[in-house]
């Protein structure tokens, strides 16, 4: 193989479950893990660039309230976590892409109720390598999306592997030959995507977004983008917006630590401002890793 580069797909892909590292293809677990019968788990997506692993401290800060509010224990300390992350991104030599973390309140015979209290949490991590020439793809062109009524229930701040109705919105996006579906409340109001927040640009200049309580998920990337606006010199509005008020606006984007700043260029069908990305959710791209935390793969 000397003097032949490696393919991806050649790649021997290495994931975490349980205690040990195991070829990707037989990684498994048990048909009693209450993440798979019940959704009963949380998890963090982080993402890798460069060789750094993307606001960390954050995502498992947000991974410790999501165990909390779940009454799940950690499957191990933070710092033995933040070693095996580093493992499997190593092992998959993964330089830009993601790190996948999901804890589940562990195996036990099903029963609705909390088993006993003791029991050992499931912990799986999985990192890949992402296509940059198919993302910088996406930035150019812009994405589209759909509204589609919330019908989720009211602890989405809580990153729960429970996403039904987030596949099945993101499933009628792809039907419609768009990319994110955004939940929209009874008022009217745009909550956030199915994987990711949502913002617009006002005429003036100003970047909106919904307040993150428990209707949204409080995205690390929206949290780091609060931090590149004001390098930016951008002022933020934490305000609902309607679907109207996006179709109008100056700019529309979504965030998330996979997509990080990314355009928005059609609502419904109807373009936003002149159906292309905008200049100012380009300039908050461009600036955040700078301004992340970035801690060596
Ligand atoms: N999703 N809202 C929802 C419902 C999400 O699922 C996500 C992230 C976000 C953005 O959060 P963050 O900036 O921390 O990634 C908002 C991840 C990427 C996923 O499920 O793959």
């Amino acid at each position: 193989m000397r003097g032949e580069t490696l393919r991806e797909s050649d790649m021997p892909r290495i994931s975490y479950v349980n205690g040990r590292y195991v070829a990707h293809r037989d990684a498994s677990v048990h048909i009693e893990d209450r993440g798979f019968q019940f959704g009963d788990g949380v998890y963090e997506v982080c993402e890798i660039s460069r060789g750094f692993i993307v606001d960390m401290t954050r995502h498992l800060d947000r991974l410790d309230r999501s165990l909390t509010e779940l009454s799940i224990a950690w499957p191990m300390t933070r710092k033995a976590l933040t070693v095996v992350i580093r493992e499997v991104i190593r092992r998959n030599r993964v330089v830009d892409g993601l790190v996948y973390v999901q804890v589940t309140r562990g195996v036990a015979s099903r029963d609705f109720v909390f088993p006993r209290s003791d029991l050992q949490p499931s912990l799986v991590v999985i990192a890949r390598n992402v296509d940059v020439a198919a993302v910088a793809k996406k930035v150019e062109n812009g994405l589209k999306v759909i509204t589609v009524p919330e019908n989720r229930w009211d602890r989405v701040d809580i990153k729960s592997t429970g996403l039904l109705p987030n596949v099945l919105a993101k499933q009628k996006a792809k039907e419609a030959g768009c990319q994110e579906a955004w939940f929209v409340d009874a008022d009217g109001k745009v909550k956030e995507g199915g994987s990711s927040n949502a913002w617009i640009v006002t005429k003036d200049g100003v970047l909106v977004t919904r307040p993150a309580d428990h209707g949204i998920l409080r995205g690390i990337t929206r949290t780091t983008l609060f931090d590149v606006a004001a390098k930016l010199g951008y002022k933020i509005e934490e305000r609902g917006f309607s679907v109207a008020e996006a179709k109008a606006a100056r700019e529309v984007f979504l965030s998330s630590a996979t997509t990080i700043a990314m355009p928005i260029v059609e609502i419904d069908g109807q373009p936003v401002a002149n159906g292309h990305p905008g200049t100012i959710t380009l300039s908050l791209r461009q600036a955040f890793f700078d301004i992340a935390e970035k801690s060596p793969a």
